[in-house]
């Protein structure tokens, strides 16, 4: 009777089923009324008495073993079959989310690409800059209010290192080490000491453009801005050029487009002029060049700036400057479809 517990328990011990009809011969051949265990617990009255203790706890033990190998099995073949049947292979997958491209990417995109397009290429240059760089090299004067601490952000003084104030920096270090014909785009993030509001932020974005070669002139100009102009806003945009002033051009200019809300009839957005600005421009100042080593007698050339943010506003009607920066997906989320 020992022998046969013992070679029963082995042979439980390595049972294997594949699926649900061999589990069930296995469970009837081990434990049903008529399988092998309860034969056994038959056999249990002929046992002698001596040994009746030994041999029952040697066939619950058997009897626990088969029950509990058996269960196991079934954990197994059930989850199997699962896997089986969740697995199907001709569905079509999930779409992947897709995240969002920040709005001010892409308008800068955008702008990168109109101007691409006629031969401009990209400059960058580094945000933590020089006094040099930022106003001496473009000609702005000791005492010029730009340089005052209520404008720019200083990291030390004397010398002077500092948070650009505009991309304009970036101009300066193309024209040291480049020599004409120069036609770059300088995109980045400049910062200025403002207190922040819906219309005003610390720090913001520009894109600075800048062409120098022979015989470039205000005509060129107009025209180049002209071109993005109606790229960006539509075929029926309307420029106009107003005279202006930076230390760094020479005549200069700001450009309006007609307003798109009201098609230049007057609204509240335009202030009823039918007119909005949107960017400075003009003839790079000869003082810049020399000051940068080109010869102003051989070479002119055209420089424009415009803010990302002031652009972006306008195409998609974003009220509050601050949105950009606070990183609200409800906001962000709106431009899923943008680009
Ligand atoms: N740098 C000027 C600004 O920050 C913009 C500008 C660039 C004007 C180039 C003229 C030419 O406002």
């Amino acid at each position: 009777m020992k022998e046969r517990i013992k070679k029963l328990l082995d042979d439980i011990s390595s049972l294997k089923a594949a699926n649900k009809d061999e589990l069930e011969a296995l469970r009837i051949k081990y434990l049903s009324k008529k399988g092998e265990i309860s034969s056994l617990f038959n056999d249990f009255r002929n046992v002698a008495n001596e040994q009746k203790r030994e041999v029952g706890q040697l066939l619950n033990q058997l009897k626990d073993a088969a029950q509990t190998k058996i269960n196991e099995l079934k954990v197994s073949v059930e989850s199997n079959s699962d896997a089986q049947e969740a697995m199907d292979l001709t569905r079509t997958p999930d779409p992947i989310e897709l995240g969002t491209r920040h709005p001010l990417s892409i308008v800068k995109n955008e702008i990168v690409d109109i101007f691409s397009r006629i031969g401009f290429t990209i400059a960058e240059g580094p945000e933590v800059e020089d006094d040099w760089h930022v106003f001496s090299a473009l000609n702005f004067p000791p005492e010029h209010p730009a340089r005052d601490m209520q404008d720019t952000f200083f990291i030390t003084r004397d010398p002077d290192v500092l948070l650009r104030t505009h991309t304009s920096s970036v101009q300066s270090r193309v024209m040291l080490n480049q020599k004409p014909p120069i036609r770059v785009l300088c995109p980045g993030r400049v910062y200025r000491n403002e207190a922040i509001s819906y219309r005003a932020h610390c720090f913001f974005h520009q894109i600075e453009g800048l062409y120098i070669d022979k015989n470039v002139s205000f005509a060129d100009l107009r025209q180049a801005l002209l071109y993005f102009a109606k790229e960006m806003f539509g075929e029926d945009t309307k420029i106009r050029l107003r005279p202006s002033y930076f230390p760094f051009t020479e005549p200069s200019a700001e450009m309006d487009i007609s307003c798109d809300l009201c098609g230049g009839k007057g609204c509240a957005f335009c202030k009823g002029t039918g007119w909005v600005e949107i960017l400075g421009c003009g003839m790079v100042d000869p003082n810049v060049l020399e000051n940068c080593g080109i010869d102003s007698k051989v070479y002119t050339g055209y420089a424009f700036g415009l803010g990302v943010e002031r652009i972006t506003n306008l195409k998609f009607k974003v009220k509050d400057l601050r949105m950009f920066s606070e990183n609200d997906v409800r906001f962000l989320d709106q431009f899923k479809s943008a680009y």
